[in-house]
Formats: C-alpha cells, sequence, structure tokens
C-alpha cells in the first residue's frame, strides 16, 4: 500500500512519486489550497492539495483531524520562506495527485497537540488516541529497543529465556498478592506472582546455569508514580557466580543499554555499603547528581543545652545531622520558611539553620535562630566539619533517625534543584552490604530483602542477634531510583530453615516453602541473580516522571484500567462456577 514512510522523506526523494499512508495530524486551508500534515509512526509530512487535481482537491476538502489516508504524490522541495526548521521534513513537501479516504474519524476527545489540556483520565480512557502522539510512540520504541539490547547480551552471555508461571502460589516479595479462584478446586486461589523469585532458583537447582526472563510481576500495592501494580523486570540468575560477577554482568548490561539506544557511555558505577549511604545521604538510594552530603554532629551536641539538639543526639535511635548548602545563604526567609513546611511533609518538627555571610567574623557573620542556643566552639566545629565558607547555608536535623533522613533527604534533593547544584545525566551506583533483616511492625524479624538472601554470618548468629546479620545483598540506583536489586541466595537447607527460624515463621515456612527446603536437599548450586525493573529504566532513560508514560496500557493511581473499564463485575453464573459469593459491602 506505501511505498514510504512519512518521516522517512527528504531532499533525496525530491522528483520521486511516492505513495503514503497515515492520519490526518492537521488540515490546513490557504486561499485555495490545502495542506495536510500528515502522520504516521516515523512523522510528518506535508501533503498539497491544489484545486487543479479536481477529484482529489474536493476530498481533501472533506477530511478532517485524524482520518486515515492513502495518498500518492511526487516529491518537491519547499518554495523559499515556505522551509520549516523544526520539522525533520520541513524542507520538502509532496504535491498530491490522487487521495483516498481509507476510514473517517470522529472529533477526537482531546487534540493531539493539546493533550496537556485533557485530564489524564480522558487520555488513559482513549489511550489508542494518546499513543498515537508522536513522544509516546517515541517512548514505546525505546523501550523496545531497550528490551532488545537487554537480550542480546544476556543471550551473548550465555543466558537462556526460560518462561515461568504466571498463575502460582504467593510468592514473598512484601506485597499484596493478586489472586485469581479456582474453577476445579473450590475454595482455592492461584496467586499471580510478585516477581519470578522461586522459579528462577528451582531453575538454577535444575542446572539451567544462566536464566534470564523479561517478567511480567504483579503487586497489589499502593501505586506512586514509578509503581505500577502490573509491570516489568529483567530477571536475571546465575550459578556458581560471586557478588561482584552479577554485580559486573548488570554493569555491563545497563552500560551496552545506554551505549546503544542512548549513546550514552556510563563511567564504572561507584559502590556504596549501605551504612554510607544512609550516612552521607540519608537514603538507600541516593541521587548521586547531587553533590550535598549529610554530616553527622551528635557527638558535638549531647551536651548543649538546646533540646531540639541534646534530646535526639543522646538516644540511640535519634540523629543529628548538618546538611551545607553551598551558595545557599541567599536564600530568602520566605524560601527557607516553605523548606520547613516541606520537611514537615516528612515528619520534621522544624529546620534550623545558619547563614555563613562571613566566616572570618565569626558569630557576627553568621546569621542563625539557634546561634543563642549553641556554644561558640560548638558552632564553630560545625562550620568546620561541614566545610562551611561564606555564602552557604547549613540546615539541620534532629530527630528520630528515619524522620531525619526522610526530611533532609528530601531536602537535599529539592535543594540540589533549586540551587542548580545537580549536575544532568545519569548517575548510576551500587549500594552493597545490606541488613539482612529489620524490625517490622509488632517487633516481628523481617527480611530486608526477601528471606532467600544469603545472610553474610554463621547460621548460629542468624538464629541468635538476626538483627546484627549482614546480606549478600546489592541494589542498583540510578538517579534517586531504586532500578534493581538482587542478591547471592541461601543454597543450603539449614541456613535457609534458619532464616525462616529468625523471622518466626514455624510451622509457616513449612506449609508455604516445603517444597524449597525439599529441593535444596538434592543438590542445589551455589547461585545468586538480579532483578531491574524494565519500567523504571525506560522512564529514566526517556525522561520522563511517570512510569505510566512508558507502559502501552497502565492503570491508574487507583489500579484500573479505564479503557478496558477493569476490573469489571462478573456475572453470577460465572461467580457460581468459581464457588465464589461476593460480600455487601458494610
Ligand atoms: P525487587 O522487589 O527489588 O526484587 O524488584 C526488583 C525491581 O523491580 C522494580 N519494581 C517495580 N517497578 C514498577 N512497579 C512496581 N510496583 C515495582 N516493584 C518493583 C524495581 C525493583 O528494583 N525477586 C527480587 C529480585 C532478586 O532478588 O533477584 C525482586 O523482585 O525497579
Ligand atoms: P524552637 O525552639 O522549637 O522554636 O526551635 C528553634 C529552631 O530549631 C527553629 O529554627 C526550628 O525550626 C528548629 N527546629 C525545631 N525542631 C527541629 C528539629 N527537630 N530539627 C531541626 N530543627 C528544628
Amino acid at each position: 500500500m506505501r511505498t514510504h514512510y512519512c518521516g522517512t522523506l527528504d531532499t533525496s526523494h525530491v522528483g520521486e512519486t511516492v505513495e503514503l499512508n497515515g492520519w490526518v495530524h492537521r488540515r490546513r486551508d490557504h486561499g485555495g489550497v490545502i495542506f495536510l500534515d500528515v502522520r504516521d509512526r516515523t512523522g510528518l509530512v506535508q501533503v498539497v492539495y491544489d484545486p487543479d487535481t479536481v477529484e482529489s482537491f474536493a476530498i481533501a476538502e472533506t477530511v478532517r483531524n485524524e482520518y486515515v489516508l492513502r495518498m500518492t504524490g511526487r516529491v518537491r522541495p519547499r518554495q523559499e520562506g515556505a522551509v520549516n526548521p523544526n520539522m525533520a521534513t520541513g524542507e520538502i513537501e509532496v504535491l498530491g495527485s490522487a487521495l483516498e479516504i481509507l476510514n473517517a474519524a470522529r472529533t477526537p476527545p482531546f487534540q493531539l497537540d493539546e493533550h496537556a489540556q485533557a485530564g489524564e483520565d480522558v487520555r488513559l480512557r482513549f489511550r489508542y488516541m494518546d499513543l498515537r502522539r508522536p513522544e509516546m510512540q517515541e517512548r514505546l520504541q525505546t523501550r523496545a529497543r531497550i528490551a532488545s539490547v537487554t537480550r542480546r547480551y544476556l543471550e551473548d552471555n550465555g543466558y537462556w529465556e526460560i518462561e515461568t508461571p504466571t498463575l502460582t502460589r504467593a510468592t514473598p516479595e512484601g506485597a499484596r498478592d493478586y489472586l485469581v479462584p479456582s474453577r476445579t478446586h473450590p475454595g482455592e486461589f492461584f496467586a499471580l506472582p510478585q516477581s519470578p523469585q522461586l522459579f528462577k532458583q528451582l531453575l538454577m537447582m535444575s542446572g539451567m546455569d544462566r536464566y534470564y526472563q523479561i517478567a511480567r510481576c504483579y503487586r497489589d500495592e499502593d501505586l506512586r508514580h514509578d509503581r505500577q501494580p502490573e509491570f516489568t523486570q529483567i530477571d536475571i540468575e546465575a550459578s556458581f557466580v560471586s557478588q561482584q560477577e552479577v554485580m559486573d554482568l548488570t554493569e555491563g548490561m545497563l552500560k551496552c543499554v545506554f551505549k546503544e539506544v542512548l549513546d550514552v557511555d556510563l563511567a564504572d558505577f561507584p559502590v556504596l555499603g549501605y551504612d554510607e549511604a544512609m550516612r552521607d545521604y540519608g537514603s538507600d538510594k541516593p541521587d548521586l547528581r547531587n553533590p550535598l552530603k549529610f554530616t553527622d554532629i551528635a557527638d558535638l551536641m549531647k551536651e548543649v543545652e538546646f533540646q531540639v539538639f541534646n534530646k535526639p543526639a543522646n538516644d540511640p535511635k535519634g540523629r543529628v545531622v548538618a546538611l551545607r548548602a553551598p551558595g545557599g545563604a541567599k536564600l530568602s526567609r520566605k524560601v527557607i520558611d516553605g523548606y520547613t513546611d516541606f520537611v514537615a511533609r516528612y515528619g520534621a518538627r522544624g529546620l534550623a539553620y545558619i547563614k555563613v555571610n562571613d566566616i572570618a567574623s565569626g558569630p557576627d557573620g553568621l546569621q542563625s535562630p539557634i546561634l543563642k542556643f549553641l556554644p561558640e566552639e560548638v558552632v564553630a566545629e560545625v562550620l568546620a566539619r561541614t566545610g562551611a565558607a561564606d555564602g552557604d547555608v547549613i540546615f539541620f536535623g534532629a530527630d528520630q533517625a528515619n524522620v531525619v533522613n526522610d526530611a533532609l533527604g528530601a531536602l537535599r534533593n529539592q535543594l540540589g534543584s533549586d540551587l542548580g547544584l545537580s549536575v544532568e545525566g545519569f548517575a548510576p551506583c551500587w549500594v552493597v552490604d545490606w541488613p539482612m533483616f529489620e524490625e517490622g511492625r509488632d517487633g516481628v524479624v523481617v527480611a530486608v530483602h526477601h528471606q532467600f538472601t544469603q545472610p553474610s554470618a554463621p547460621l548460629e548468629e542468624v538464629i541468635s542477634n538476626p538483627l546484627s546479620v549482614r546480606a549478600a545483598a546489592y541494589d542498583v540506583v540510578l538517579n534517586g531510583y531504586e532500578l534493581g536489586g538482587g542478591s547471592l541466595r541461601i543454597h543450603r537447607q539449614e541456613m535457609q530453615a534458619a532464616v525462616f527460624e529468625a523471622m518466626s515463621m514455624g510451622q509457616e515456612a513449612e506449609i508455604k516453602f516445603g517444597f524449597l527446603l525439599d529441593a535444596l536437599k538434592y543438590g542445589c548450586p551455589p547461585h545468586g541473580g538480579i532483578a531491574l525493573g524494565l519500567d523504571r529504566l525506560v522512564m529514566l532513560m526517556t525522561g520522563t516522571h511517570a512510569i505510566r508514560d512508558v507502559i502501552a496500557f497502565p492503570k491508574t493511581q487507583s489500579a484500573a484500567c479505564l479503557m478496558m473499564a477493569a476490573p469489571s463485575q462478573v456475572d453470577d453464573h460465572q461467580l457460581r462456577e468459581l464457588h465464589i459469593r461476593v460480600r455487601a459491602e458494610h
């Protein structure tokens, strides 16, 4: 039906007769000549119909936006003055000789050029219209390329793509499960996998050696701009590997993807210890485009009278930090009040600060509401430790450690952009040496990554003092997002049982993971792996902030599909077959 795609035409085609297919992006009537901007997935081209071609011109008069056309015409250079430098095909146009309407279109629910004015609900409901926008098409094309380069890289490294079931039983990644009722087993349910974790480990026990899968995962959790209830992982597992080998493979893969898709050379990823990341950035996923770091000052504040500081300084769960922002002394009172409200959203009860106007003048060169509460030598030590210079502002956070980390971590991000301190581009890093466990609600011990992660401590310690144990776990972080996480896995049955015991799982472990404990007894190789969020990777590589922008048919914030109207009610007959009765909401 066509000889060329619209967006591929240029001056090298001048004089050629071409056949094009596409949608009417815009139609302009200019004193007897009709201009159609015609669009396909490669871009736009201008096709001109003049009244000499009587029949085609008459048809051109009737077309409207989003009509689907088949056109024949001759490529010609645009007249001087009519060249459009903003358009890839702006040096040429096609003089139309034939025109056929393949399909008409109703007035669109929103004009593609004016999508920003349309509510997101409308765009999601008419997703097939929204996806016609060049920007959306480019993102999905980039996504396809990322997946393709990933596959090739892993295959070149000896990885086999193996599919794993999506009708399975609950897989533990900490979120709620999506359940699927069984017709043939009354009262029983499948769960959709939160990840292929157990299957990939079982594949290692099956001797597959190197596995990968671009795998769909399902998690019923609270959604954010970087989370969807169904999302895709680049899931990797290998046998007889060290942590370093998994990290090298992953880093090599990301470098290859960035080079081939964006022509960006990523430098070697810095490796941060978990403790170091929390100490310097208050976050286990620091954005390293931002140079600001925390300075711990609790030791200086133990004796001061200022209660706001001395209380957390003397509390083992407390933290007192200073955050120096170069050039921040120019921030107005109003802006700083704004930051105080901002950190309050993260639970901070205030935001003390010192502006450093003239460090050589001692206390007179400083400006701050808290100077009166602090001994001069303590202030001097804070200035020295933070490396303060004239023109800086130092902010303070003092509270429970998690509040300080969240609040000043968020402020760090904000200051990085407000003061123009953050650099452009991509700043990946590794975070390693994670704690194996943490205290969950009601004081129970829960795994920080998951309970199949290899603890870096002997079995006895895992049972006797779990909260002190570290794990062979590693996260890859990009621009402040957790891009992926992985670990070496437990490959000995006794250690796996010890971890379940540390988590007080008792009988539950046997019921839920008996098959795994069994499998570990039959010759399980040491193994490890990682999973990267493909959607997040595409989101970062295409420079958007919404994961919905890189998924063809995403769910809303409330986990619904507006286009298909899913989830939906089903009829009684179907429910009865599934042995389900719906309870009335109270
Ligand atoms: P984890 O739970 O860290 O690890 O998931 C790996 C990566 O998947 C992405 N991700 C998400 N992306 C979009 N929406 C979500 N709701 C969502 N949840 C997670 C993140 C995350 O880093 N089985 C382990 C991996 C392993 O140990 O090999 C796992 O699933 O980018
Ligand atoms: P207050 O004595 O509560 O008026 O606080 C004196 C100064 O300390 C003000 O600038 C507050 O914003 C600041 N401040 C209060 N609580 C905290 C906190 N938890 N962390 C940091 N600064 C605080």
